[in-house]
């Protein structure tokens, strides 16, 4: 059984990695927790069974007594900003980490990361949860397979939805460069790290467009309050209306996104929150600067060349792609799970897929491509996508560090890091390429 020390009691922390630990006893157990906020601490300490001085306020303490606790490894679940010094202390100890994306917020800090690991030898698993969803496996899976040939294009579509948007990038915690990190980096990492992950190679240039070109005070209905319940004119017709979201549509709902607002969520408390907290704010009149629209592109040394395109200018908050090959292409919707695997070459085969469903199979004439349609992802009891935790992606991330674990250290190796850590640099070179109008050569600064 693997004891884990978990640094932040969050919304990860608390009701991804602690959940997960709680609900597989016999595999795992929550052995300390650290978080600044008691009723943190205290609420996943009780479900998770830590004893009170294995519960601290601050992380440094907790890795300080790794060893007297009997620790086998750590999660970092902390905010974005104290990722790095928490990774390389936590490193420094011999214990693996698994380390919530994004690894680090500044290149200064993810070479500083990437350094500490090289010379420490240290296992880090960064919190990719895409890699791990079935449905990017099973497209990974028909790569591998050779089914489509050697890879041509990749185009995967971020939709962040427009309700989404608005909660985490107009009003909440990634709404602001100075206090968070760029889109690119805090978003779409995970985008950036399938591509690379498909590429199996770093790229050689990366280019951006974007910016933010909606949410400002320019655009703003005449007369809006800086509050949507100060008596807003447009509350009828803003598709940003606060209450809406959080007092109609999600009043069933007491975890995320609504638990940002506060710790009363009554329906008062609700009201109280949104009059004068940051999730009540117009989105015109809000302090985000981070992009609402964003275009990267990179080309692999194989000549592959990959897009991503982010918006928050969409209805579903999902993920699309398409992938072209010598043989055939691949397009998917994360959403209804999906896959239409277009085979125009006669040698093509369909690999096994245990994690898809078939769905139908056709022949395209008159070219003759064969088409097989399948379904990859969790389903619910009623036999629908089962979104929850990442679409399974949390679960297998958390399945697939334990079982590392517990094959030991020769058995269990971590994935390649510095793969992982390439999409980062994407993520770097895509908003220094956007802010200065320049085409990023990989490794040339
Ligand atoms: N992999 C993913 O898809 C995914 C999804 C959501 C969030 N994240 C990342 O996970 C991390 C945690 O996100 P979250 O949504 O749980 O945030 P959160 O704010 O809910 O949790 C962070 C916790 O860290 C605590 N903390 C702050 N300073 C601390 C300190 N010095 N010592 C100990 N604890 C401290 C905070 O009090 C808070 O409870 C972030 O880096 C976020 O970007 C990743």
């Amino acid at each position: 059984m693997i004891r884990l020390g978990i640094l932040g009691a969050g919304a990860r922390g608390s009701d991804t990695y602690g959940r997960w630990a709680i609900g597989h006893p016999e595999r795992a157990a929550v052995a300390a927790v650290t978080d600044p906020e008691q009723h943190r601490r205290d609420r996943l300490g009780e479900r998770a069974g830590v004893p009170d001085e294995h519960r601290y306020a601050d992380w440094r303490d907790l890795v300080a007594d790794a060893g007297a606790i009997g620790l086998d490894a750590f999660v970092i679940a902390l905010p974005d900003r104290l990722h790095v010094e928490a990774a390389v202390a936590a490193a420094e100890t011999g214990l693996p980490v698994l380390l919530e994306k994004p690894a680090a917020t500044t290149e200064e800090d993810l070479d500083a990361l990437a350094g500490a690991a090289r010379e420490l030898n240290a296992r880090i698993w960064i919190g990719h949860v895409m890699r791990y969803q079935p449905f990017w496996r099973t497209i990974r899976r028909l790569v591998d397979a050779g089914t489509v040939g050697r890879l041509v294009t990749i185009r995967v579509e971020e939709n962040i939805g427009f309700w989404h948007y608005a909660h985490s990038y107009v009003r909440g915690n990634w709404r602001n460069l100075a206090t968070s990190s760029p889109m690119v980096l805090a978003k779409t990492c995970h985008d950036l790290d399938i591509i690379r992950w498909f590429a199996g190679e770093a790229p050689s240039t990366v280019a951006s467009l974007g910016s933010l070109t909606y949410f400002k005070p320019k655009h703003a209905p005449a007369g809006a309050p800086s509050h949507c319940l100060d008596g807003c004119p447009a509350a009828d017709s803003c598709p940003f209306y606060a209450p809406r979201y959080y007092a109609e549509a999600l009043a069933g709902t007491d975890g995320w996104p609504v638990a940002l607002l506060g710790d009363d969520l009554s329906p008062t408390g609700r009201i109280e929150a949104l009059r004068h907290g940051p999730y009540g704010r117009c989105v015109f009149h809000s302090d985000n600067d981070v992009v609402d629209h964003q275009q990267t592109v990179a080309e692999f040394p194989s000549g592959l060349t990959a897009v991503l395109s982010t918006s928050a200018f969409t209805g579903q908050n999902t993920r699309t792609v398409r992938l072209t090959g010598t043989a055939g292409e691949i397009a998917g919707n994360l959403r209804t799970g999906a896959l239409e695997i277009d085979l125009f070459s006669p040698a093509a085969e369909m690999p096994g897929l245990p994690e898809a469903r078939p769905g139908k199979s056709f022949t395209r004439e008159p070219m003759g491509h064969r088409v097989f349609e399948v379904y990859a992802g969790p389903v619910t009891a009623a036999g629908e996508p089962d979104h929850r935790g990442h679409s399974g992606g949390d679960e297998a991330l958390i399945d697939a560090f334990i079982t590392a674990l517990e094959q030991g250290r020769d058995g269990g190796a971590a994935p390649d890091l510095e793969a992982s850590l390439d999409s980062h640099r994407m993520a770097f070179a895509a908003e220094r390429s956007r802010l200065d109008g320049v085409i990023v050569h990989w490794g040339r600064s």
